[in-house]
């Protein structure tokens, strides 16, 4: 029989889902590595809600390893980013190609935000709690797509995808500092860049619900660029750093594909950029398109 002073359930109570253990960092292991997308989706918003709850701990209980592979669906074929069709949206795939390319890019962004916490130790509490919140808002993100390419009898994992976004992960998991200016403040700041003209071909395509949810992402992501502009000029503040040199050389140094795109201002303000940082990457893909 229920006792009678059983509490009123709140979403502390109604937590569903598998099994995560009380520490931070093992829970965001267990994310990462989680290789099918509903797993991966539930066990993120189960750990977000834990963390929020005040019952995921900071002492960790094993030192960070690598991961050259994280979870991601088995059927999922990685190819170089010259071996990806490109179908242009009025072809009979190709809006079916261009959702499973964006659904892609948030997978791995999920994977991404869930290795700065796993990876990263000994950081304020704040960060964790920003990049938790970047996991989820990209599980959010990640379901808006897979629910439209469900729509058009297709799922996540059927296309060819290419792995940059994972490599760039490998290349920068050895220092906290290299990382937020790689990640966010470059591949994620250039997602920036690029919406705004898919924007504007899904509207002559008349593809309304994909420019609602493009516009949404577009929002959460000036936030994420945001918070790694926040804990790249921390860890520069820290160290002794001139911020806006060593954001450059970083480029200078990790970055190995080609740079141009047509700056959106605007969100890359928002999105912590400096008016003098903008001045010099307009320099920098003017260059790169010149040579090109
Ligand atoms: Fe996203
Ligand atoms: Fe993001």
């Amino acid at each position: 029989m229920a006792s009678p002073t059983h509490p009123t359930p709140t979403h502390q109570h109604i937590l569903v889902g598998p099994p995560l253990s009380n520490n931070l960092f093992d829970t965001a292991y267990q994310c990462l590595m989680a290789a099918e997308f509903a797993e991966k989706i539930l066990l993120t918003q189960t750990a977000a809600q834990t963390w929020r709850a005040g019952q995921l701990s900071l002492t960790a209980t094993t030192p960070p390893q690598p991961i050259l592979t994280p979870g991601q669906p088995a059927r999922l074929r990685l190819v170089s980013a010259s071996e990806v069709p490109r179908r242009t949206l009025t072809t009979p795939l190709g809006p079916a190609a261009l959702l499973h390319a964006l659904a892609h890019i948030e997978f791995n962004a999920i994977n991404l935000a869930w290795d700065a916490v796993y990876r990263f130790r000994e950081l304020p509490l704040e960060f964790y709690a920003d990049w938790i919140q970047v996991a989820e808002e990209e599980a959010t993100h990640f379901m808006l797509l897979q629910t439209q390419l469900a729509k058009l009898g297709h799922t996540y994992g059927e296309f060819t995808a290419h792995n940059g976004l994972w490599e760039m992960a490998i290349d920068t998991a050895h220092e906290v500092l290299v990382r937020m200016a790689l990640v966010p403040r470059l591949l994620e700041a250039r997602g920036l860049d690029a919406t705004p003209p898919i924007l504007a071909k899904l509207k002559s395509q008349q593809l309304t619900a994909l420019v609602d949810i493009l516009e949404l992402i577009l929002r959460d992501e000036i936030g994420h660029v945001a918070i790694g502009s926040r804990w790249f000029a921390y860890l520069c503040e820290q160290r002794g750093l001139p911020p806006t040199d060593t954001f450059f050389q970083l480029i200078q140094q990790y970055f190995r594909g080609r740079l141009y795109s047509q700056l959106n201002k605007p969100a890359r303000l928002a999105a912590g950029f400096s008016p003098e940082e903008l001045e010099r990457l307009e320099e920098m893909f003017e260059l790169t398109a010149k040579s090109s």
